[in-house]
């Protein structure tokens, strides 16, 4: 999951590339100074080599953002998760001090951004009106749903021949069909829709996010006045005719919602589906234990998340001056960036901790944060990614990359990452 662009912001973040087994810590080693943040990963997996003077210093490091400015980044586990559970720290980009990681993202004017931009009491009244749809009952209802979809979208990838752009034709309509029936959006839309995301998360200059933005509030304050007309029974219908009708928002709150968990809804997990099954591709030994025993599943899931990290920036700024274990002191107005693919790979939390194991038990990575912002579609995006990755290599069991991996394009550094296509064979 940036205003709009606050999907941009499970988003606007960072990333990295490195090599496997380049890992462990060193503690203790004098602070990192100036490393630049964010930067390109190499391999799409894992950080980048330039960031290990960020993991030998952990907790804290100092890095540079794009105009020069000093800020603090967190790479060790444990401080991540104190200071993301602390309350001195804030999501609000309208606070002087917050860090911004590209010169794109700092030219958005309007920066109203739903739940992931705003702070307590507010969050947790937005918040509050979503959670009973993404509980893990309401999500486990939806799992046939998912099955089917991906079943159809894979029978259409079959009727076509042996061959496939699977961006395209699967890993992004599987969650944005899935989403649009959650949140009753008419996936007719999709090309629209999807087109406005792409920009909102990648587009070239401040201008694209703007224009998107307004393209999306529009269609989203015309989708709500049907909805005020005939309503229908997803999510979207239900605010409409409780919160809106209480009071409890109003229109320009329910599009900001309503934008936010459009874009972070599919987005996120279309990265996870494609650079996933890439991953796969990639460590044949993980896929064919998986092949052996699917109930791996959940567990390679996790340990995918945990690996792959694609919501590599999670940024705040400070109200207050926080002391760090180490003696640090954050002082009010700095800005703080946190690191997933750092923190998650943390030697005093996993062991080996560049292998993607399945056996490991992964627990308590910061895939999907952690404190109040923590990922409110984590339960749909794991049941996405178990079904879709299990139905995808069951079904096609010679599935392949159709070009050697290194020609393949991935997603830059300062946004969620991901393929931008992947070309396969079965
Ligand atoms: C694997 C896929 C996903 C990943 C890796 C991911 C990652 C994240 C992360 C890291 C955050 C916290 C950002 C912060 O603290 O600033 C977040 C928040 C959020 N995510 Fe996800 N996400 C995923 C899927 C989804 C899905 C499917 C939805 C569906 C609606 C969703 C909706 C949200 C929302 C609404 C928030 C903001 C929560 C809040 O501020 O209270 N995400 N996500």
């Amino acid at each position: 999951m940036t205003e709009a662009l606050k999907a941009a912001d499970v988003v606007e973040v960072i990333e990295t590339g490195g090599a496997e087994g380049a890992g462990g810590a060193a503690e203790g080693s004098e602070r990192a100074e100036g490393v630049a943040f964010p930067q390109d990963r190499t391999c799409p997996y894992h950080p980048p080599q330039a960031y290990q003077p960020l993991r030998d210093a952990r907790p804290l490091a100092r890095v540079t953002l794009y105009d020069g400015r000093s800020v603090w980044a967190v790479t060790g586990h444990a401080a991540a998760r104190a200071l993301l559970a602390d309350q001195r720290l804030s999501s609000d980009r309208d606070t002087d001090g917050f860090p911004m990681p590209n010169a794109r993202i700092a030219a958005i004017k309007n920066r109203r951004v739903a739940l992931l931009g705003v702070d307590d009491p507010k969050h947790n009244t937005q918040r509050r009106m979503l959670i009973p749809s993404f509980s893990v009952k309401r999500i486990a209802a939806l799992r046939p749903r998912i099955q089917e979809t991906v079943d159809r979208l894979i029978d259409a990838m079959e009727e076509r021949g042996s061959s496939a752009e699977l961006v395209e034709a699967f890993a992004l309509p599987v969650p944005s069909m899935v989403i649009c029936a959650l949140l009753g959006v008419p996936y007719a839309d999709h090309d629209f829709f999807e087109e406005q995301s792409r920009r909102l998360l990648r587009g070239p200059a401040a201008a694209d996010v703007e224009a998107a933005r307004d393209e999306l509030d529009a269609y989203f304050l015309s989708l709500i006045d049907d909805k005020l007309k005939n309503p229908g029974d997803g999510l979207l219908d239900d605010l409409v005719a409780q919160q809106l009708a209480a009071g409890t928002v109003d229109r320009e709150e329910l599009v900001a919602l309503a934008t936010i968990l459009l874009v972070a809804g599919h987005e996120t997990t279309a990265n996870m589906i494609s650079l996933g099954t890439y991953t796969l591709l990639q460590h044949p030994d993980q896929l064919a234990a998986l092949r052996a025993d699917d109930s791996l599943m959940p567990d390679a899931v996790e340990e995918l998340l945990r690996f792959l990290s694609i919501a590599d920036g999670i940024l705040r700024v400070a109200k207050e001056d926080i002391e760090v274990e180490g003696g640090d002191t954050i002082k009010a107005g700095d800005g703080v960036v946190l690191s997933t693919s750092l923190t998650n790979r943390d030697a005093d939390v996993y062991d080996a901790p560049d292998a993607l194991e399945w056996h490991r038990g992964t627990r308590h990575h910061l895939a999907f944060g952690f404190g109040i912002h923590q990922c409110l579609g984590q339960n749909l995006a794991r049941a996405e990614m178990e079904i879709a990755l299990r139905t995808l290599f069951r079904r096609l069991p010679g599935l392949a990359l159709a070009v050697p991996a290194e020609e393949i394009p991935f997603k830059p550094g300062d946004t969620l990452q991901g393929m931008l296509e992947l070309p396969v064979i079965w």
